[in-house]
């Protein structure tokens, strides 16, 4: 789960990390009297879940709260990268001397921690990274052993802090290492990590990504969540306890097993490429048991997707035998009743296949087909899909 700048500022200052939190507000009228409270030059900051937002025009000045209504009045409702700005986060303008870059993040690929800092910030470190590779400094951290005085030390020499700020950015680093730690996240940034006026460090922005796996260690991550924000179907699906991911396609799919699903996702875009370019609607994996119930919720979710013209359900039977798999289809169909409009092509194989089958010709239902191979099914959902 990503946060907002506004959230990852509560996440650093719990941790001592220096911060001004600010004020949030969802109308002008309420930036207003956040400056009013503030007192001086505040800054307006766009709250989205999207890098570039001063680029686009979502961070501004304002020097009173007359102008702080009218730059909020400007920011709200606008659009940063397909996301609507819903709240703006008033901050004290902050004296800036220099900005700096400091990151935490995991590193899958090399199954790790990773540091990427640069006094070259403020910017988009990606930029910097093209165009002077030499100032962003890569350093790597043992998992083990983590970011202690020692690490911080290194990692600071290495990014080239100036020695004035290095017992500063020693304490910072360590604070952010903290909360990346503490807080079970994947990603913890700051751009810029200002040097402010009078050689003082502070995190004027943060990025974090908390790592949703650990969330039964977090009571307090669920108050993060953007509930307004949440595909209305991800939602019910994540109620539902289901692996659910919302796509863009026509082809809706349910499979066991997060391996066959993503196959699945390859077959029916392949297919598509033959019958008007229609793609997968989703990733739904049903996991072992695929009863009758988490059959009907899964078809019930696909189903409410108005894109979704067609169902593949592909099901290789293991542990849950292609008939208990069967019964789940026609179990979930009858509670679906009228509900389930769109044509199903189930493809079943692997353990008590025969069974399985037999189960389906039995009940005829008119909404399903049954093809027996997983590519001439994908080819079927996927020709029903484009009409
Ligand atoms: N409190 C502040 N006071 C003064 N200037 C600020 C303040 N916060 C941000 N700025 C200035 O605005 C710039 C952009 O702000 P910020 O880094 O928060 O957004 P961004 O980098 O454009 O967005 P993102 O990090 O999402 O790409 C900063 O680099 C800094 O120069
Ligand atoms: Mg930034």
């Amino acid at each position: 789960m990503d946060l907002m700048e506004y959230q990852a500022k509560e996440l650093f200052a719990k941790h001592e990390v220096p911060v001004t939190l600010g004020v949030v507000a969802e109308t002008p009228a309420d930036a207003r009297a956040a400056a009013e409270q503030l007192g001086g030059a505040v800054v307006v900051k766009a709250q989205v879940k999207a890098g570039g937002r001063g680029k686009a025009g979502g961070v501004k000045l304002a020097k009173t709260p007359d102008e702080a209504e009218a730059r909020a009045g400007d920011i709200l409702g606008m659009q940063i990268k397909g996301l609507t700005v819903n709240r703006v986060l008033i901050a004290p303008a902050a004296q800036i001397a220099e900005e700096y870059y400091f990151s935490f993040l995991l590193d899958r690929s090399n199954r790790s921690y990773l540091c990427i800092a640069s006094v070259e910030g403020g910017v988009e470190i990606e930029e910097v990274a093209k165009t002077n590779p030499d100032a962003v400094k890569q350093i790597s951290i043992d998992a083990g052993t983590g970011v202690d005085e020692a690490k911080a030390r290194e990692i600071v020499a290495e990014a080239a802090f100036p020695a004035e700020l290095t017992d500063q950015a020693v304490v910072m680093v360590q604070k952010l290492w903290d909360v990346f730690t503490r807080e079970d996240a994947t990603l913890v940034e700051v751009n810029p990590l200002a040097r402010l006026e009078g050689d003082v460090l502070e995190a004027l922005d943060g990025k974090v990504s908390l790592d949703e796996n650990a969330d039964f260690r977090h009571e307090g991550h669920a108050a993060f969540e953007d509930k307004a924000a949440a595909d209305p179907l991800e939602a019910k699906a994540k109620a539902k306890g289901l692996n659910y991911v919302k796509l863009d396609g026509e082809v809706g799919i349910i499979g066991n097993g997060a391996g066959l699903v993503m196959s699945t996702l390859d077959v029916v875009a392949y297919a598509g490429e033959r019958h008007a370019g229609v793609k997968p609607a989703n990733f739904l994996d049903i996991g072992g048991g695929a009863s009758a119930e988490v059959m009907a919720n899964g078809l019930d979710v696909i189903l409410n997707d108005p894109q979704v013209n067609a169902v593949f359900v592909n099901v290789f039977g293991g542990i849950t035998a292609c008939d208990a798999v069967a019964n789940g289809i026609v179990g979930a169909l009858d509670l679906l009743g009228d509900e389930a409009t769109k044509p199903l092509v189930v493809r079943l194989d692997g353990n008590n296949v025969e069974e399985g089958r037999r189960i389906l010709t039995e009940r005829s239902h008119p909404l399903v087909t049954m093809v027996d191979t997983m590519d001439g099914a994908a080819d079927r959902a996927a020709e029903l899909a484009s009409r």
